[in-house]
């Protein structure tokens, strides 16, 4: 397959043509970071969701959910923290007016020249030629400096580059660790002629400046919540806010929870549900939205057992992952250095992902201490400890919180499903086909049935399969076109089985079932279709 930003344009396609994805309000020309579901991406959502609860919830005799209101008290939002501490510090060019994360300016010059270059396709290994050090004279005299941002694609880093280095007539060729090079470790490779440039991270200093060229202005803190009004008057007084994450209305309800359950501590509490983040930069498709969902957990537990709980949460949550078909050697679980934690959290872990544009975290696993119990005990005036009959011990609870993000998962699932192989078509050719191979859990559709032809009673046997596997699970039917495209069709939605009625079907009641994974079909009886797929999806 193509390089990785290149699999990335396909599976941004793929998911627009087959309707998991689209660009929210599109007819009015879309609304960064905001994303719709079409009716392949809302099963697919649900489905995941449905495994999350069903995994942490159901199965769980110390887990129970909750629902809480987007728009909550704002004094929530002071006692959190979020009114003062949830900011991205920003600057703007003076020029394009363009909005940035000051946090996400890197700062790009030459760390090696090497002039014997006559192979554009092949550049240099860096490391073999003169190097100089960054931020050195030398490296300084060169004039190839310039500051690109993190927050901006390969493909306009690398017209900027190409723009900035035009009074020279060099030109970008090649950018290594595709889709990566918003991490540390990026470097570009610049041709000129037959000389090559390495430009790798340098040292940000105050002349940094837009990709444009422009000024940037001093860094300034952007409150990220969304800000809104409550009942007819517009001011101070009916400010309120949308959520920007569902744990707050955990932590609000949990002593509502505790005194209408039996449950004891520890125990959890979950809930799934939306949050609105006013992102200075979304991207990378659906990675960064200003509207999500989330899955949040907090787990309430003796302080003397945070530790415990914390490493067990830690290990089950990139295990869930697993589990649903995200290969471990795409993931990984980066424990947060001091320095990185919250002001909340006295230890946390990332579960991350390896998508085509770079490693990002998927979920994070936190010790939130007593902190929020603290915090809303005191903005309250509740008491929000804890007694315990048997030890006779009054304490307040540590929280150990796996927070995870249900349109990241989908993306990692679907980057993760997505692949290209070839397929026979009638004629015994072999063709490009396109598959999705999710989970059996995630599939969108678990079995699609279709009439070999539209005559000879073939429709109608079709259909009787059909309506009884749907009464059971997510089933679809299909009788247009050639049967060949149909196979395609389902390749594309990842359903893993396909069923078709054809003349045999009328002489010995079998039909044809195909796998998505191997395309290898077998004849089974016509009345075991639902019993096949449940017993080979493990439904
Ligand atoms: N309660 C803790 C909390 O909200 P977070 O790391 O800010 O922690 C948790 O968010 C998860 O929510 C992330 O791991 C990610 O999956 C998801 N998330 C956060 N911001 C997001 C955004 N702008 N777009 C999509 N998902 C996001």
């Amino acid at each position: 397959m193509a390089n990785e930003q290149d699999r990335m344009e396909r599976i941004v396609a793929l998911a627009k043509r087959r309707g998991f994805i689209f660009p929210g309000s599109e007819i009015y020309g879309g609304l960064n970071g905001f994303w719709d579901y079409g009716p392949l991406g809302v099963e697919l959502k649900r489905n995941i969701k449905d495994a999350w609860w069903h995994d942490c919830v159901t199965t769980r005799d110390d887990m129970v959910g909750v629902d809480a209101a987007i728009i909550m008290n704002p004094k929530v939002w002071e006692a959190s923290g979020h009114v003062t501490g949830f900011t991205d510090p920003m600057v703007d060019c003076k020029a394009c007016k363009t909005r940035y994360r000051a946090d996400s300016v890197a700062h790009f010059e030459l760390y090696e020249i090497w002039s014997g270059w006559t192979d554009p396709k092949n550049p240099p290994a860096m490391g073999l030629f003169n190097s100089l050090q960054p931020g050195s004279a030398e490296a300084r005299e060169t004039g190839l400096r310039f500051i690109a941002f993190l927050d901006v694609t390969d493909a306009e880093l690398q017209a900027a580059v190409r723009r900035m280095l035009e009074s020279k007539r060099a030109r970008v060729v090649h950018v290594v660790e595709e889709g990566m090079l918003a991490e540390d470790s990026g470097y570009i490779c610049v041709q000129d002629g037959n000389r090559a440039y390495w430009l790798g991270p340098g040292l940000v200093d105050a002349t940094y400046r837009c990709l444009c060229g422009g000024g940037l202005t001093e860094a300034r803190q952007f409150n990220l919540m969304f800000k809104t009004h409550v009942g007819a008057l517009e001011d101070s007084s009916s400010l309120a806010y949308l959520r920007p994450e569902t744990a707050q209305g955990i932590f609000v309800n949990y002593k509502n929870v505790l005194d209408t359950s039996r449950l004891k501590v520890p125990f959890g509490i979950a809930q799934i549900g939306k949050a609105f983040r006013n992102e200075i930069n979304p991207r990378n498709y659906t990675f960064r939205s200003r509207e999500f969902e989330q899955m949040e957990i907090e787990f309430f537990c003796h302080p003397g057992e945070a530790d415990k709980w914390y490493a067990t949460w830690r290990q089950a949550r990139f295990d869930w992952y697993v589990g649903l078909g995200l290969k471990s050697d795409r993931l990984r679980l980066r424990d947060h250095e001091k320095d990185e934690l919250a002001h909340y959290a006295n230890a946390c872990a990332d579960i991350e992902y390896a998508f085509p544009f770079g490693v990002a975290e998927l979920e994070g696993v936190a010790n939130r201490t007593d902190f929020d119990l603290k915090q809303h005990q005191e903005f309250s005036g509740r008491d929000m400890t804890y007694y315990d009959d048997e030890t006779k011990e009054r304490f307040l609870p540590y929280v150990i919180e796996p927070s995870g993000g249900v349109d990241r998962a989908l993306l990692a699932f679907l980057c993760e499903a997505y692949d290209e192989d070839e397929a026979p078509d009638e004629k015994g050719k072999a063709q490009k086909r396109t598959v999705l191979r999710f989970h059996p859990r995630l599939a969108p559709i678990k079995v699609a049935v279709f009439p070999l032809v539209k005559k000879d009673g073939m429709p109608e046997k079709a259909r009787a399969i059909y309506e009884e596997c749907r009464r059971h699970l997510a089933a679809f039917y299909d009788e247009k076109g050639a049967v060949g495209r149909r196979y395609r069709r389902q390749d594309e939605a990842g359903t893993p089985f396909c069923v078709t009625v054809d003349g045999q079907t009328f002489e010995d009641g079998t039909v044809t079932i195909r796998d998505r994974d191997t395309m290898k079909q077998e004849r089974i009886q016509s009345e075991s279709v639902l019993g096949y797929v449940r017993e080979h999806l493990h439904l």
